[in-house]
């Protein structure tokens, strides 16, 4: 057996603690129980109070699209329509769910590594007031975008004041500070497996209360997702079906260490180890794909077109156990992608730069040997050399 440990610098899944490991490690428990039932409410207000704001949160036990389509398949009817911004893969899924669903879908496209205008989303939301919501990520993990989600939430809200504003913020929780209390967002979406360092198989919607009038209002088009139905068995500390238990166990640790952390640090431990890895990957002569939206926790950087990026994954791997991750369709094997989100510091990533140097190396790439250590404790040195 080689001796290695193994790293990964994926944007989801991410490395899960020790205290939650132990946490989720307890015997699981019957859910209908008095004892599962405290630590649902728990979980549930705890998680409540990292979201902020008033909304009424719902677990599924499903991953983060299936919130994406409880939250589409409870709010908005068939042959209804609504506007999505599709900047990469994840934004692409609204579409794809509306198509599975029968509802329209009016596409506002991005090239990879850009969000959209405001003026063009302006125009669109103008031109289609008679749809139902407005879809978004708040990062965009495919391209490690962070889309202006403040502005663009204001902007639709002021020109659509009846459009249900829903974001999926799955990468961006517990990243960066999300203002739910002060922006008209309606659905916001959440998984387990990214910043809230715990395995996939939890996902969360936090609900405004004028999103709950559209979706009580409506008739009912899924089983198992049925929001209504989660609403009334959540107010009695349980779901409907059997709960992702040993993930939620998990989860009133993980937050409990964000409380102890402080969110304020939580966020800003992100935003350092993600300056860290813009400044490694450019002084290796690395663009980086998402330039002026960059994303708190994960950082894409195009490879030149002479470098095959997925073999430079499999070299990491096979050579330092250091999981990056591509990119997805026509982004495959022309972009690497450094997740620094959930149980992580700036530290870390300076290991995944320091092996990406020796592997860029081996494909000819040029630049000189160590720039990146170096750009990386500069920007150490600017935040007082605390990560
Ligand atoms: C922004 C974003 N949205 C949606 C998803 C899909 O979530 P899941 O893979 O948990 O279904 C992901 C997963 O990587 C994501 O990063």
């Amino acid at each position: 057996m080689k001796m290695i440990k193994q790293h990964l610098f994926t944007p989801g899944p991410t490395h899960i603690p020790p205290q939650v490991f132990a946490a989720m490690a307890q015997p699981t428990l019957h859910h209908r129980t008095e004892a599962f039932e405290r630590i649902f409410d728990s979980a549930i207000k705890s998680y409540s109070a990292l979201v902020g704001g008033e909304h009424e949160t719902i677990f599924l036990a499903s991953s983060g699209s299936g919130a994406m389509e409880a939250a589409l398949v409870n709010a908005i009817k068939p042959g209804e329509k609504i506007i999505y911004i599709n900047a990469g893969k994840f934004g692409e899924r609204w579409g794809d769910i509306c198509q599975a669903l029968s509802i329209e879908a009016i596409q506002i496209f991005a090239e990879a590594g850009q969000s959209p205008e405001l003026s063009i989303i302006a125009e669109v939301v103008k031109n289609n007031l008679d749809a139902r919501a407005f879809c978004v990520q708040y990062t965009e993990s495919s391209t490690a975008l962070l889309h202006p989600v403040p502005e663009i939430s204001r902007l639709v809200h002021e020109l659509a004041p009846e459009m249900l504003i829903m974001v999926d913020a799955i990468s961006a929780l517990a990243t960066l500070d999300i203002p739910l209390a002060k922006l008209p967002i309606d659905i916001l979406i959440g998984a387990s497996q990214k910043a809230l360092m715990l395995p996939p198989g939890l996902s969360m919607l936090s609900i405004s209360a004028r999103a709950w009038k559209v979706i009580e209002s409506i008739p009912r088009r899924s089983l198992y997702f049925d929001l209504p139905l989660e609403r009334k068995v959540h107010k009695k500390s349980t779901s409907a079906w059997t709960p992702a238990m040993n993930i939620i166990l998990g989860l009133d640790c993980s937050l409990k260490m964000l409380q102890e952390e402080g969110l304020t640090q939580t966020f800003k431990r992100h935003a350092i180890a993600a300056e860290v890895a813009r400044a490694g990957l450019t002084s290796l002569n690395l663009k980086l794909l998402s330039e002026h939206y960059p994303a708190p926790g994960v950082t894409a950087a195009i490879l030149p077109s002479s470098i095959d990026a997925e073999k430079v994954r499999d070299k990491l791997v096979a050579h330092f156990a250091i999981q990056i991750a591509g990119g997805q369709d026509e982004l495959k094997g022309k972009i690497i992608r450094i997740g620094h989100m959930g149980y992580m510091t700036a530290f870390d990533v300076i290991t995944a730069l320091s092996a990406l140097e020796i592997v860029l190396k081996g494909f000819g790439h040029q630049f000189v040997t160590g720039s990146s250590l170096i750009a990386a404790q500069q920007v150490l040195e600017r935040h007082g050399g605390i990560v």
